[in-house]
C-alpha cells in the first residue's frame, strides 16, 4: 500500500522512498521506489488483468493499463509492458496490442502462437491498426492522456488470449510487471487478487462481473526515470523593469570545454541523428533547460489582475506533444479565465494552495515546437484572475507562484530574494480605472516591460 499523505508530518513537501510489498512472512514481493507528490498525493498508473473467460487450457484476460495521474501523460513512442509467467503459459493470440517478440513457438501445439516468451513485452498498435485486430480501448500508439486532462483517454486496453496450463484451473499472476511510459521511471507492486471487476448490462439494469481480476499499482519516481531537471521558471512584472532569469545551471551548466557537446551553440549545425529526447539537442542557455516558462504580472486593474504565461522549448530535437503546466498560486482560488490555453483548476487536496493546471487548445497549440535556428518553440497565453480582497497583494512576491510543473515534472524556481520588487513609491501600483490618463500610463509601462522584456529574452539566450 502506499503510505497515505496523513502518514508524514509535513505533506505539502515531495519526499521519496521505498515501498516493499511482502507477502506472506518476510516473502518479499517487490520493492518500488515510490515520490510522493504533494499536489497529486492518489496518482498512480493502474494495472488490471480481467479473466473474462475460461478455456479448455487457459483463458482469455483484458488489460487495462489506467493512468491516475492528475498531470502525467504517456508521450510518444507509447508505453510498453512486460511480466515474467509463473506456469508454462503461451499467448495464443492477442488483440488491441502486439508482443515485440514472439519467442520460440515451435513446439507443436503452438507453432501459430502470437508469443510464447517467458517474459512477453507489449506494445500498443497505431490508430490505424486493421480492424479485426482492434479491442475496445485500444489502439491509441501506446499513448494515454493524463487523467485531470482527459480521463475518457487516460487508459489502454487490450485482450490476449493464453494457453499451455493442462487442465489446472489453477490460474497464477504473472509476475514481475514492468511498465515503460515510455521511458523508465516506474515500478509496480505484485498483481494482487482483487474483488472482481464488474461492469453494467442491459443499460445498467444488469451488472455482470469477471472470473477474476489481479490488480497492481505502478507508481513514478522521477529519481528512477534518472532525469535531470526539466525546466525552469523565469519571472517579470509590469511594476519593476527588473527581469528574474532562470537559475544560472538550473539543468545543468554549460560545458567549458568548446568541444564538448552536451548542448548546442547557436549557429552551429545540429548533428544529424534520429536520436533524439537528449540533452545534448538543447539549445545552450545560461540555464541549460530544455523547457523554459515565464510568468509575467502584466496588468493591475480595479478587481482583476492579469497573467502572462509563456513555455518556451529550448530543445531543437522535440515537440512536446499534449504538454501540460501547473501552477500553484493562491491567487486561483479565485475566478481565473485563460485566453489561449485550456485549463481546469484540480481540486484542492486540502492542504495544498490552488492548483490549476493549463493544456494546449486542439488544432491550435496543442503541440510545443521544437527550437529552429531562428527561435525556441513556445506557446503562451494571458490569464485574468479576480481579485480577493482579503488575500491579494503584490507585496513580497505574493503576485509569483509557489511552484510551477511541465508534463509533470517539477520546475526549477527563482530564488525569493531575486523576485522582481515592487518599488517603493507605488503610484505604478493604482488600478487602472476608467481615468484615461492613468491607462494610459499604464499601457505606456506595459509596453516598456514588454519591450525589456524582448531584448532580455534575446540576451538571455546567446
Ligand atoms: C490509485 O489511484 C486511484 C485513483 O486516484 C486511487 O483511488 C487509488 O487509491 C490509488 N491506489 C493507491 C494504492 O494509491
Ligand atoms: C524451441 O522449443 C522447442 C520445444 O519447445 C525446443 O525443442 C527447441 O530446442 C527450442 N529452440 C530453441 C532455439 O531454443
Ligand atoms: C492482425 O490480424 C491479422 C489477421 O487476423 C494477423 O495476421 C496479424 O498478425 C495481426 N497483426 C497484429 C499486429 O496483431
Ligand atoms: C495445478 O497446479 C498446482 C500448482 O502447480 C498443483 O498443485 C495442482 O495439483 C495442479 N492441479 C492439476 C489438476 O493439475
Ligand atoms: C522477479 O524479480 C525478482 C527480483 O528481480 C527475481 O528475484 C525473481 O526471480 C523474478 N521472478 C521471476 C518469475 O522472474
Ligand atoms: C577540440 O577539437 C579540436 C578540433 O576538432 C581539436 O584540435 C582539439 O584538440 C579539441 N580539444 C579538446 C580539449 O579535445
Ligand atoms: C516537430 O514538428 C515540426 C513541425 O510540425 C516538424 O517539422 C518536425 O519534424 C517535428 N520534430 C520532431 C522531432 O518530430
Ligand atoms: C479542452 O480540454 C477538454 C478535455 O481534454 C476537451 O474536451 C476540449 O475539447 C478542450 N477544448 C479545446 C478548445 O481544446
Ligand atoms: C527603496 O527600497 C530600497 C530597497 O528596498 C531601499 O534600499 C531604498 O532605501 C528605498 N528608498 C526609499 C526612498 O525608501
Amino acid at each position: 500500500m502506499l503510505p497515505a499523505a496523513t502518514d508524514f508530518p509535513d505533506k505539502n513537501e515531495a519526499f521519496c522512498i521505498d515501498i516493499v510489498d511482502i507477502i506472506g512472512f518476510y516473502v518479499v514481493e517487490s520493492i518500488r521506489h515510490y515520490c510522493y507528490d504533494p499536489l497529486d498525493p492518489n496518482g498512480n498508473i493502474t494495472v488490471t488483468i480481467d479473466i473474462l473467460q475460461r478455456t479448455t487450457d487457459g483463458y482469455t484476460a483484458r488489460v487495462t493499463i489506467q493512468n491516475y495521474y492528475q498531470y502525467r501523460h504517456v508521450d510518444k513512442p507509447g508505453w510498453t509492458i512486460g511480466w515474467t509467467w509463473t506456469k508454462e503459459e503461451v499467448i495464443v493470440s492477442m488483440s488491441g496490442a502486439f508482443a515485440t517478440q514472439q519467442g520460440n513457438c515451435s513446439s507443436l501445439n503452438f507453432q501459430d502462437a502470437h508469443c510464447c516468451k517467458k517474459d512477453p513485452q507489449i506494445a500498443d498498435l497505431p490508430t490505424d491498426a486493421s480492424p479485426e485486430n482492434m479491442t475496445e480501448g485500444c489502439c491509441k500508439g501506446g499513448l494515454i492522456s493524463a487523467y485531470a486532462i482527459n480521463p475518457a483517454k487516460s487508459f489502454s486496453s487490450f485482450e490476449i488470449s493464453v494457453a499451455n496450463l493442462g487442465a489446472n484451473t489453477t490460474y497464477f499472476a504473472p509476475q514481475n510487471l514492468t511498465i515503460m511510459a515510455p521511458g523508465p521511471g516506474y515500478t509496480c507492486g505484485s498483481l494482487q487478487d482483487t474483488d472482481p471487476t464488474v461492469s453494467p448490462d442491459i443499460g445498467g439494469r444488469r451488472h455482470v462481473q469477471v472470473y477474476r481480476t489481479w490488480k497492481s499499482i505502478c507508481t513514478y519516481s522521477t529519481f528512477l526515470a534518472n532525469k535531470a531537471p526539466a525546466c525552469c521558471v523565469s519571472l517579470s512584472t509590469f511594476y519593476n523593469p527588473t527581469i528574474t532569469s532562470c537559475r544560472l545551471c538550473s539543468c545543468g551548466c554549460r560545458p567549458t570545454d568548446q568541444n564538448a557537446t552536451s548542448c548546442i551553440r547557436e549557429g552551429y549545425n545540429l548533428p544529424q541523428s534520429d536520436f533524439v529526447n537528449s540533452i545534448d539537442f538543447v539549445k545552450c542557455t545560461d540555464h541549460m533547460c530544455p523547457v523554459r516558462v515565464h510568468w509575467h504580472v502584466k496588468n493591475n486593474y480595479v478587481d482583476h489582475w492579469r497573467i502572462k504565461l509563456t513555455v518556451s522549448n529550448y530543445n531543437y530535437k522535440k515537440n512536446y506533444s499534449d504538454w501540460n503546466v501547473l501552477v500553484q498560486h493562491p491567487g486561483f482560488s479565485q475566478k481565473s479565465t485563460a485566453y489561449s490555453f485550456n485549463g481546469t483548476v484540480l481540486p484542492a487536496v486540502g492542504f495544498a494552495e490552488e492548483v490549476a493546471l493549463y493544456w494546449g487548445v486542439s488544432y491550435f497549440n496543442e503541440e510545443l515546437l521544437q527550437a529552429d535556428e531562428d527561435q525556441e518553440g513556445s506557446v503562451t497565453t494571458d490569464i485574468l484572475l479576480e481579485k480577493d480582497s482579503k488575500s491579494f497583494t503584490f507585496r513580497n512576491g505574493w503576485g509569483f507562484p509557489r511552484r510551477i510543473y511541465f508534463n509533470g515534472e517539477d520546475c526549477e524556481m527563482p530564488l525569493p530574494d531575486t523576485f522582481p520588487m515592487l518599488p517603493n513609491s507605488s503610484s505604478t501600483l493604482k488600478p487602472t480605472s476608467n481615468s484615461f490618463w492613468l491607462l494610459l500610463l499604464l499601457l505606456l509601462l506595459t509596453f516598456l516591460t514588454f519591450k525589456t522584456q524582448i531584448s532580455n529574452f534575446g540576451s538571455d539566450d546567446q
